[in-house]
């Protein structure tokens, strides 16, 4: 069992957990995963590591409650435990040899980016963040990202944090007034990791994004996390999370995350109730 070391509401929807996982913690890097459940008859959902602690032994996941188990998991307190915590899955974020980064994070998707960045500062490389909010109800790791970016922009879409406008309108500032990026990494919804992606494709920027499928296994075997990669079939789990943002099919990764939409409205409406 997985206890809950700390908790905390970072917004209406996002808490972040600190979990008492050893053996993940000794070797989680920036941009892999776990895979959780809640409990012995939960469904199993990947999250990223947000951050860890080797030396405490604990691994931090940030979470947006979208659904059934998310409601669940939040409900937990300080103390109880998760009945599985299996990681680190997935490949890690490549950081290695970058000099100057643009890290795009959009709504929880900065969990996932601020690692990346944090690993990033640590190796000397020149930071950019650009993160994107609805408004500033929803503002997360304003902090973190202040502490590990040489520039930093705060984008939200009605301007009551930060900037008025799209995490796309910043970039597309930064680059034309002469900023030079080994690469972009962006992180967030898949609409707006597709139009990131467009954008620097016009300017022949190399862009990482950090794909988060459907996940039931996590090793590759069930098919779930299928998406296509420069007319190739990959699967997130076991070749990603992370991917060439120039060459995912982004239309099909949209079509498919909204399956089981209806489904899990159902089931978070019947765990609410
Ligand atoms: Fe099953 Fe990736 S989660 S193949």
């Amino acid at each position: 069992m997985y206890k809950i070391v700390k908790k905390e509401v970072l917004n209406p929807t996002v808490t972040r957990m600190e979990i008492d996982a050893p053996l993940v913690a000794k070797k989680a890097q920036p941009g892999q995963f776990i895979i959780l459940r809640v409990d012995a008859e939960g469904e199993r959902i990947p999250l990223t590591v947000a951050d860890y602690d080797r030396e405490k032994g604990t691994v931090t996941i940030i979470f947006q409650i979208v659904g059934a188990t998310t409601e669940k998991l939040n409900h937990l307190e300080e103390g109880e435990c998760l009945q599985d915590f299996v990681g680190p899955l997935g490949t890690p974020s490549h950081t290695d040899g970058l000099h100057k980064v643009a890290v795009i994070g959009g709504g929880v998707g900065c969990a996932i980016a601020y690692p990346i960045a944090k690993k990033l500062h640590q190796q000397g490389a020149e930071v950019h963040s650009v993160v994107g909010f609805r408004n500033t109800d929803l503002v997360i790791l304003q902090e973190e990202f202040e502490a590990v970016s040489d520039k930093l922009v705060i984008m939200t879409d009605d301007g009551s944090s930060g900037r008025k406008g799209l995490v796309t309108d910043a970039l597309k500032e930064l680059i034309e007034s002469g900023e030079q990026y080994d690469e972009v990494i962006a992180i967030g919804p898949l609409v707006m990791m597709k139009f990131v992606a467009a954008l620097t494709k016009g300017y022949g920027i190399k862009t990482v994004v950090s794909m988060n499928p459907i996940m039931i296994d996590g090793t590759g075997m069930c098919g779930g996390c299928r998406l296509t990669v420069g007319g190739e079939t990959k699967f997130a789990c076991v070749d990603g999370p992370d991917f060439d943002g120039h060459l995912v099919d982004f239309d099909e990764a949209i079509e498919r995350s909204s399956m089981y939409r209806d489904f899990e409205k159902q089931a978070r409406e019947e765990t609410c109730n």
